[in-house]
């Protein structure tokens, strides 16, 4: 099987790209670069352009007939770039999927597994959520990948097009063998700041004990960029069955628990040497308590669980720190 993976030179389309080769999958990466990095493509059939040139994409197809599928990562995903720059976001998310989809359904390819967000809901009392919880988006971006998950269900709706859109919810790690990692030093999420923390010696700041969960902090479903990777190597070979008569099926892609912050920490301090300390602070304007999914339709429809625990997904964490700027010099 081959499929085109659009921004395959980024974190999340990178490390799919490597589960797919392990999986006897041939990926072909279409990418822009505007936040990925050619070294993560360098070793696999690749196109460097946008998912708007029809031109390209249609060159894409001319010298691979046999694409079955599109796994489509590109996208801008900046949340506070979103809210200064609403027009580029929607620009870069939802107009240009409209143009690659209008050349998919010209060449033929129907397949389309797209990459949305856990970030649009909003939680029940208890924090978790389902694919039928409300849909409230609390940004630019979160709103550009509803936009286009609805977009896609009604051209499916109409045309051979078949949607699997794979709702994330917070990626950590590396791909376990290093190829790929984050590109950026330090991710905005609370490991991000625990590896700042780690690396500067100074205290990380639990900011909010006064939420609804189980220990007062924060809580976020961290999911391992490895499982996620795996979960579309299932969606491509389950994608028929998994649709069966339906059009465009959303799937979440989380753990079922969630983790609190100080719970993250605590895992974290199991690991890192030397430990960091762990302050409290109040909570900072825009925090939110946070979400987990709460549902097995992964697993249903595609036989997918995490395998990976919160403890794997911060040693590769760190251990992709250690080698990320060498991987980044091409090495
Ligand atoms: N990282 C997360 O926390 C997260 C969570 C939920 C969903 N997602 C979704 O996963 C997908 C991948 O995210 P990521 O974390 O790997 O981000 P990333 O920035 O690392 O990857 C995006 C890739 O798309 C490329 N790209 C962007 N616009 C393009 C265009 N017009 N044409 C061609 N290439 C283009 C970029 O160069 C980059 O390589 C995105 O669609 C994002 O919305 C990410």
């Amino acid at each position: 099987m081959k499929v085109l993976i659009t921004g395959g030179a980024g974190y999340i389309g990178s490390t799919v790209a490597s589960a797919c080769v392990d999986a006897g999958i041939t990926p072909v990466l279409l990418d822009s670069l505007i936040t990925g990095r050619a070294e993560f493509a360098r070793e696999l059939d690749w196109y460097q352009g946008d998912i708007a040139d029809a031109g390209l994409i249609a060159r894409v197809f001319a010298e691979h007939p046999d694409i079955e599928a599109v796994v489509h990562c590109a996208a801008l995903i900046v949340v506070p770039d979103s809210v200064r720059d609403p027009v580029g976001y929607y620009q870069a998310n939802v107009a240009k999927s409209l143009d690659l989809v209008r050349e998919l359904l010209r060449h033929g390819c129907h397949r389309l597994v797209f990459s949305s967000t856990g970030c649009f809901y909003q939680p029940g009392p208890d924090g978790s959520v389902d694919e039928g919880s409300p849909i409230v988006p609390g940004s630019p971006y979160a709103r550009t990948k509803a936009a286009c998950e609805g977009m896609f269900a009604d051209i499916a709706a109409g045309t051979p097009l078949r949607v699997l859109s794979l709702r994330y919810f917070n990626p950590v790690g590396a791909d376990p063998r290093l190829r790929t990692g984050l590109q950026h030093r330090y991710p905005t999420h609370a490991l991000g700041k625990l590896i700042q923390a780690r690396e500067s010696g100074q205290p990380f700041a639990i900011t909010g004990t006064d939420y609804p969960t189980r220990d007062g902090s924060g809580i976020r479903d961290y999911v391992h960029v490895w499982d996620l990777a795996i979960a579309h190597v299932a969606a491509l070979r389950r994608f028929d069955a998994a649709l069966g008569r339906a059009t465009a099926v959303p799937i979440n892609l989380g753990t079922g628990t969630g983790t609190t912050v100080r719970e993250l920490a605590d895992a974290f301090n199991l690991i890192a040497e030397p430990p960091v300390s762990v302050v409290t602070a109040d909570r900072r304007p825009g925090d939110v308590a946070g979400a987990f999914s709460r549902s097995d339709r992964a697993k249903r429809l595609l036989g997918w669980e995490p395998q990976l625990s919160l403890g794997d997904g911060i040693s590769d964490s760190l251990r992709w720190a250690g080698v990320r700027e060498a991987r980044l010099a091409g090495l």
